[in-house]
């Protein structure tokens, strides 16, 4: 019997093998909008051929209202490495589109002269700070085609003018498994050509290798054009931006945790914005039975607290958990929301802890934030898309800010006594 027939997590969704159904062609796939540079002025895009492509090409203009701007196109030339893979060799290539107006839309293709990619949009970013939302979900992980699929096309039609999505680590669960890869590029499908991803590696993101070796998964750098903006080493790993008002912070919390403390510290002591993100795949807070990071609450927690981070945004608990934000509580003097989400299938039981406002087992869930001025609007909706948490997040000049729940009026979603529990991993 074949490997993949006893040991893919898709295999019983396709009777073709991984080899052939995630096989790159002359035609551009796995097309994804990221950021490398600042949101306003710049935009990456990264894709895949087969190796047959000679040169790798972008074209991008102005969008207009028909088909005129074709012939105001530029072209740009991509960057394009190999990439072997379980399943063979293929091609990645990355455009930087630089110098943009600001606040402008763009449209743009992909390919190498011959075989194209649609037009497709995207925004840049107002340089000032405008109301704008985003999505950020927790692990997709396991069964990605089959089962999260309709998670990210849910947050998608919740909120089409979302500016970006937070990817909150272990985006597969096996490390150097292109076809894992392929299922989460076809899962979110042409959303991710025109609304930029965000990704931070989690632990599934740095499991042993084929080499033996425990290290970042190899697709990653190749498949993601991502900033190099942190810490020396940690390349698209952990980086910052800003985005209308609100710096985007992604920590890789697997590896070198002191020093990102420090370089986090540096980095927020020259913050103009209103608003601080911070996302990263483990909790500060724990929702899952038996799991505690207490070294890695220890040294990030105090500087979240110093800067007054507005929201920490996390994974690899598999269930749901949200903090609260009580003036004078010990625990939230910095006024911080922590949040534990998961939008894949695979389900940990939670243990109850005070910290938790609202929590959830055995619920695929999607996060639309908003923010506008002063205000952060945070809306937690199931694969459903029905909506399970809210809160309202107000700043004030000084202190903490002031949160007000708006959960809706419905049960927790528990796990029913005496049903099992996935493998934690
Ligand atoms: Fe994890
Ligand atoms: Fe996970």
């Amino acid at each position: 019997m074949l490997g993949w027939l006893r040991t893919s997590p898709a295999a019983k969704d396709a009777k073709i093998p991984p080899r052939i159904l995630h096989a790159p062609s002359p035609q551009p796939d796995r097309i994804i909008l990221t950021w490398s540079g600042a949101p306003d002025t710049t935009q990456a895009v990264t894709w895949r051929t087969d190796t047959s492509v000679r040169q790798a090409v972008s074209e991008i203009a102005a969008a207009g209202d028909g088909p005129l701007f074709r012939k105001r196109a530029k072209q740009v030339r991509a960057r394009t490495e190999t990439y072997v893979s379980d399943l063979g060799e293929a091609l990645y290539h990355s455009v930087e589109f630089t110098g943009l107006a600001p606040a402008s839309r763009y449209v743009y293709r992909v390919g190498d002269g011959e075989n194209w990619s649609e037009w497709a949009h995207f925004n840049t970013a107002s340089a000032r700070p405008e109301p704008f939302s985003f999505a950020y979900v927790g692990d997709a992980q396991n069964e990605i085609f089959s089962m999260w699929s309709r998670v990210i096309r849910s947050a998608y039609s919740d909120a089409p003018k979302l500016k970006f999505i937070i990817h909150a680590g272990d985006l597969i669960t096996t490390p150097d498994r292109d076809e894992q890869w392929g299922e989460w590029h076809r899962a979110a499908g042409w959303i991710n050509q025109s609304v930029p991803s965000v990704p931070v590696p989690g632990n599934h993101e740095y499991g042993q290798q084929s080499t033996g070796q425990r290290a970042l998964n190899r697709n990653w750098r190749p498949q993601f054009t991502l900033p190099g903006n942190g810490v020396a080493g940690l390349e698209e790993t952990n980086y910052w931006f800003d985005y209308q008002g609100v710096r985007v912070v992604a920590l890789n919390s697997n590896l070198r945790q002191q020093e990102q403390a420090e370089w986090l510290d540096r980095l927020l002591a020259d913050n103009p914005n209103q608003w601080t993100v911070v996302t990263q795949h483990h909790p500060i807070f724990s929702t899952a039975r038996g799991r505690d990071n207490k070294d890695l609450r220890e040294l990030w927690k105090p500087v979240f607290d110093k800067y007054r981070v507005d929201l920490v945004l996390t994974g690899h608990d598999h269930s749901y958990g949200r903090s609260n934000v009580l003036a004078g509580e010990k625990r939230h003097e910095g006024g911080t929301v922590y949040v534990v989400s998961v939008s894949g299938p695979k389900m940990y039981n939670i243990t109850p802890a005070p910290w938790m406002k609202r929590a959830a087992e055995d619920t695929q869930l999607y996060q639309i934030i908003r923010v506008e001025g002063g205000r952060l609007y945070y809306e937690a909706r199931t694969a459903k898309g029905t909506l399970y948490d809210a809160f309202e997040l107000r700043k004030r000049r000084k202190g903490a800010n002031v949160l007000i729940n708006r959960i809706p009026n419905v049960p927790e979603n528990r796990r029913p006594p005496g049903e099992d529990q996935a493998k934690q991993g």
